[in-house]
């Protein structure tokens, strides 16, 4: 039998390193994408002990190395895109230290790169037999989970993002192709910080489980780790 094969974005550490790890270990193909390889320790470790893991460089805010892997993909199919690299931004900005450019990095980052990534990989999604696209956002994109205000450089990549993903779930349908926007929880990576209320396993094991989950007739929610679908 042929191997699933998936692509991850930002697999270097946290989430990404996490689902490599799950998604080859359940011997699925997995094409880890980290922005510097040289950097990746974890990552290239990883890939040692898996032949099923082949590793790209990839910065998702670089038209041109999303052109050459998709060159260096042309022809292959891929059956589940996560677009999962994703920054926060200065933590803790008051809302009158925002400057403009801080605010496009992050949303250069979080909300144009995975569209820009996920457009590029439409002919092997569309090669793919399980035709899934994920993007990995966050409850602070919800509007209405919204009540403790702040966070606007982060809040509004997120909230960007989850409107791609409902496009993208209304414009892929007849490719038939299925869109999943996730919130992983508050997970303990350099990004959740160690005081997040779960490991990266867990969240990593549910989201599999809803990716697994996903089908046309779902498609275009914006689910959590555990299932519960949460409000735009
Ligand atoms: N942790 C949480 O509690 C939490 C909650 C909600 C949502 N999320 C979302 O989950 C996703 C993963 O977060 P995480 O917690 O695993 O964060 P993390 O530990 O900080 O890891 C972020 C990953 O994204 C990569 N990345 C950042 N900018 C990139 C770029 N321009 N090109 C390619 N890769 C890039 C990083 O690569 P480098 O190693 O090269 O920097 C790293 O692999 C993000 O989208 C995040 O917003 C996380």
């Amino acid at each position: 039998m042929t191997k699933k094969v998936v692509l991850i974005t930002g697999s270097s550490r946290g989430l990404g390193l996490e689902l490599t790890r799950q998604y080859a270990e359940a011997g699925w193909y997995v094409h880890a994408c980290a922005r510097r390889l040289s950097k990746a320790v974890k990552l290239k470790a990883l890939a040692q002990l898996h032949e099923n893991i082949s590793l790209h460089e990839l910065d998702i805010t670089s038209d041109r190395q999303i052109r050459a892997l998709a060159g260096c993909l042309q022809g292959q199919a891929i059956d589940l895109l996560i677009n999962n690299a994703g920054v926060y931004g200065p933590k803790g900005l008051a809302m009158d230290e925002i400057d403009r450019e801080t605010w496009l990095n992050v949303l250069n980052v979080n909300t144009v790169s995975p569209l820009l990534v996920s457009l590029a990989l439409l002919p092997n999604l569309r090669a793919g037999q399980l035709k899934k696209l994920v993007i990995i956002s966050s409850k602070m994109g919800s509007q209405a989970d919204n009540s403790s205000g702040g966070s606007y450089i982060y809040r509004s990549g997120k909230s960007a993002v989850n409107a791609v993903g409902k496009s993208l779930s209304v414009d892929l349908q007849p490719d038939g192709i299925a869109v999943a926007v996730l919130h992983p929880g508050w997970v303990q990576t350099d990004m959740g910080g160690p005081a997040a209320l779960i490991k990266a396993d867990k969240s990593v094991t549910g989201m599999c489980k809803v990716i697994d989950q996903l089908t046309l007739e779902n498609s275009g929610r914006f689910v959590a780790f555990d299932g519960v679908e949460l409000p735009w």
